[in-house]
């Protein structure tokens, strides 16, 4: 990185009509992760809550999403990925993309656990999303029921196939490598994925809102996975803005392989913020204590530059979780 935190506070840099802010790191902010509800209809042994610790007071309605999304896209963020709980499971999910996707950002997408996928495919794409996110930890209905709470395989891979269908480009599956319990699976997801086409995502498992003892017991090193899979496939990307994701071609598969912990270089290439779907902006997953709340700024006569002034104001408090790769923590 040349741009380190000596910089004093390069907020923005201006080309053009492209204004993009950058941290005191050097990283640019281009991503939102907007939860949309911590209600779900799934119990993810595994899962981080996005980071909300937090019982929410209230759901952002479609119209405050979209001032934050509006203050996001003046400050150069243009990248929407929303997220949950469940997002499916909101009522209006059809109205809120809706209104999202008429503030035309570069990307609109949802992280899902597949479950509504079937029916809501269709509707979500009509209303303008682009693309889609499906989580999915096992092939094995008996492994898939253990890991979620539900007896739901058939109706994921069914949404899956319909998402893949009606062209919600690229697909992607995120599965969470979990030790002794899916960690044998890697190989027939990547058969699954060549045949369907869609992008996999191995994802390491992150210690967010999960005892420690769990986390001993759960946690896989990716290091062999993705050994093996670079001895088999080749290296075509690595996903820079994206945390420096690698990715590898292997027969017909896209495998990204995303290890975040204890690893700096993914913490030095993370061009995000989060808002809770009770509106508070924090900037790690790692460490959503530390927020801003959007609530008042939501409730004022101009929310959408008060929450611009708060989102430079959390851009200069952005610093990476793992900065050196001794450090526990930054
Ligand atoms: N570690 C890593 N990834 C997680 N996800 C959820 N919990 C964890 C965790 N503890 C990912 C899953 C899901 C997405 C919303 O977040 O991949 O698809």
């Amino acid at each position: 990185m040349n741009r380190k935190h000596n910089i004093s506070v390069i907020t923005s840099i201006v080309s053009g009509s492209v204004v993009v802010l950058y941290d005191n790191y050097g990283r640019p902010l281009l991503h939102l992760r907007l939860s949309v509800t911590q209600r779900c209809n799934y119990r993810c042994m595994y899962c981080h809550h996005e980071g909300e610790i937090w019982k929410p007071s209230r759901e952002l309605s479609p119209m405050e999403m979209r001032s934050i999304v509006k203050a996001c896209m003046d400050l150069g963020i243009k990248k929407i990925k929303l997220t949950g709980g469940e997002p499916l499971i909101r009522e209006d999910i059809v109205e809120i993309v809706e209104t999202l996707s008429s503030l035309e950002p570069e990307d609109l997408a949802i992280t899902t656990n597949g479950y509504y996928l079937e029916e809501l495919a269709l509707p979500l794409k009509k209303a303008g999303l682009m693309r889609i996110n499906v989580s999915l930890p096992s092939l094995d209905k008996k492994v898939y029921e253990t890991v979620t709470g539900v007896d739901g395989l058939d109706k994921v891979l069914r949404g899956l196939k319909k998402a893949l269908d009606i062209g919600l480009k690229p697909v992607k599956v995120n599965m969470v490598i979990l030790k002794d319990i899916n960690e044998g699976e890697v190989w027939d997801m990547i058969k699954l994925a060549s045949q369907m086409k869609f992008i996999l995502q191995l994802i390491e498992l992150e210690p967010v809102d999960m005892p420690s003892y769990l986390y001993r017991d759960l946690h896989a090193d990716l290091d062999s996975i993705e050994r093996e899979i670079s001895s088999r496939g080749v290296l075509v990307n690595r996903r820079r803005y994206m945390h420096n994701r690698p990715q590898y071609r292997i027969g017909g598969a896209v495998v990204e392989i995303v290890k975040p912990v204890h690893n700096p270089d993914f913490c030095l290439h993370c061009t995000r913020i989060r808002v809770s779907s009770d509106g508070k902006l924090y900037t790690c997953l790692m460490d959503s204590s530390n927020h801003f709340d959007l609530n008042k700024a939501l409730e004022s006569n101009d929310p959408v530059e008060n929450i611009k002034e708060i989102i430079i104001k959390a851009n200069r408090a952005r610093k990476p979780y793992f900065m050196s790769r001794c450090d526990i923590h930054g």
